[in-house]
Parts: C-alpha cells; structure tokens; sequence
C-alpha cells in the first residue's frame, strides 16, 4: 500500500480527501496546517474525522500556527465557522499528539523510503520541513498536492487559496526540486459533487456516509452563492486520487514557480506552458530563459471515474 502523510486544513473537502485515503492508502499521520480555519480548528476537525472513520489508530499531528510571513486569512465563506459545518460532530476523545506536525513529516521521511506527502491546505508546514531538513526532498516519494491553477485562481483573480495563503512557503516547495504532482483548480473544477452524488451517497445508507451528506449539503450550499450554480469542486480528493488511480487523471510536465510579489499576482502559480501551444518545442527553440520542468501538472480528470471512486470508498465504511 502506498504510504502517505496528508497535510490539511480540514475543511470540507480534506474531510473527503481523508476519508478517501483511509480505504487505499496507508496513512502514515495527518498532519494539520492554518488555511480554512485557524489552527485550533483545523486540528479539532481532523481528530473528529478519524473518530468518524474509525481510525484512531491514525495520530494527528498539529502544525503551523500561521504562513510563513502573511497574515492569516481563513476562508469561514465556505468551510463555516468550525472549518467543518453541517453535521453535529461529538467532540473528539482522541488528543492531537505532542510532537510538531513539521518533526514529524522530517523524521518520517528520513527514517521511511517511500512515503508520499499529500498537502491539501496551504503549504507552510512543508516548507518548514524543508528547511528545517533540506534532505527530505531526495527522500522523499513525492508531493501529491492540491494548489494553484493553469489558469484562473479562486481567492483572486489569480491565485488560488492555498497558495495565496502562504505563498512565500508555497514558493519554497515549488523551487525546492521536490518531485510535485500538482492539482490546480484548472483540474479540480472538472470534479464536481451535485445533488446527484449527495442522493447516490445517502443510497449507501451508511452512517459515514449520512455525515458526508450533510458536509456536502453544507459545501453545495456555499458554492451555490459563491457562483451561483449548485455545484462544488471536491479539490482535495483530486490530489489523493492521483496516488490511487493515477490513470483518472492526464498529467503535462512544466516549470511552475509562484509569484510572491506581484501586486496583483500575488500567490499565482506561474505555469510555464508554452511548449503546449507550439512555441519551444525543440531545444533550440526553448531559448535561454525556459527552465527545466519540476512539476507534473494534472490537465484532465475522468469525472465519472473519480465520482466512482470516491463514493465507493465512502461506501466501505
Ligand atoms: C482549496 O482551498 C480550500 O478551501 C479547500 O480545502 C482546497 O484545499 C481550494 O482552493
Ligand atoms: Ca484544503
């Protein structure tokens, strides 16, 4: 089984992207990080996920308190007050654990081979733990993200949250030489939960997934008066799925670098595709500023296929 550390900001969609790991991944540690909430938050709700599963035996790890230089700004518009509205969890008996989420990535990866990082929230215990140990990026598998975008951002114009939230950390990872799968919202607004996935969940008729449903409920009702449809993008789950079924998804190898100064670009994933629309397609024509691709860029998701997926791991509860 693939091994994995989830980094997350729970969050509805980390909650999914949790849950779906439990089924096909062997999860090393959660690991939280301030993004959709505060930290307090963020970390109640990912021990009320592993309660909810079932899988106590997971240990949760409580990480950066705030990015790296910016001020936080958490986005309560569509995760609601907890980071993690709609259902009434109990409150959670199992205790984060005592050691720093950011030790805990560095010892893993240094004394584990083979061990993915899946990030879902922004990226400032990753960069900390690069710091901290530049080695790590050899060590590691790789980093199954969910950030930024090929295109637009959501946060701004273009940004997307979880890399305008820390973007000086988010740059460190970037830069670091780190192996990334990256799922931008240009992927992830291509995975859609509606009302038809909610019902077809509900049908399971388990208890985990009758919490699902009111998370989604909650989640499709935040999406609908951020864009008027009734739709929401599961971003998290993205980045998961890329670990288990990595024939869902259609990847573009790119250099991607994140601006940190922009005035308005700040936190915007910088995409260098232009080898995709003809320009530098031999050496000669790549000319002396393009830089070698660091990053796999996820392009397309079978929709259908990740639905399936995910309902069916939410089922097995
Ligand atoms: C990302 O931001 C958060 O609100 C979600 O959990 C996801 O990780 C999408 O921009
Ligand atoms: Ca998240």
């Amino acid at each position: 089984m693939t091994k994995v550390i989830i980094d997350c900001d729970p969050g509805h969609d980390d909650a999914l992207a949790i849950l779906l790991a439990g089924q096909h991944l062997d999860i090393l540690g959660i690991t939280t990080v301030a993004g959709n909430q505060t930290s307090d938050k963020v970390t109640a709700n990912a021990l009320k996920i592993v309660e909810l599963m079932d899988r106590t035996d997971i240990p949760v790890f409580r990480g950066a308190q705030v990015p790296l230089l910016r001020k936080a700004i958490h986005a309560g518009h569509i995760h609601g007050e907890t980071g993690l509205d709609g259902p009434d969890f109990p409150t959670p008996v199992k205790e984060v654990e005592d050691r720093h989420a950011v030790d805990f990535i560095v010892q893993t990866l240094m004394a584990e081979d083979d061990v993915w990082l899946a990030p879902v929230g922004p990226l400032t215990n990753v960069a900390l733990a690069i710091r901290q140990r530049p080695e790590i990026v050899s060590r590691m598998a790789g980093i199954s993200l969910m950030g930024g975008s090929l295109t637009t951002g959501n946060s701004t114009a273009t940004a997307e949250f979880n890399i305008w939230f820390d973007a000086e950390a988010a740059r460190i990872v970037y830069d670091s030489g780190a192996p990334i799968k990256m799922c931008g919202l240009n992927l992830t607004q291509q995975a859609n939960a509606t009302d038809r996935e909610i019902e077809r969940i509900r049908n399971q008729g388990n208890r985990v997934g009758e919490v699902v449903v009111q998370l989604l409920e909650f989640y499709l009702d935040a999406g609908e008066r951020v864009t008027g449809v009734r739709k929401a993008a599961l971003h998290d789950p993205c980045a998961v799925a890329a670990l288990i079924q990595p024939d869902l998804l259609e990847f573009e190898a790119m250099h991607v670098s994140v601006e940190t100064r922009g005035e308005l670009t700040y936190g915007m994933t910088v995409c260098d595709y232009r080898h995709l629309r003809g320009f530098g397609s031999s050496q000669v024509d790549r000319g002396p500023l393009r830089q070698e691709a660091n990053v796999e860029v996820a392009m397309k998701i079978d929709e259908s296929g990740f639905l399936d997926l995910l309902i069916d791991a939410l089922g097995r509860y």
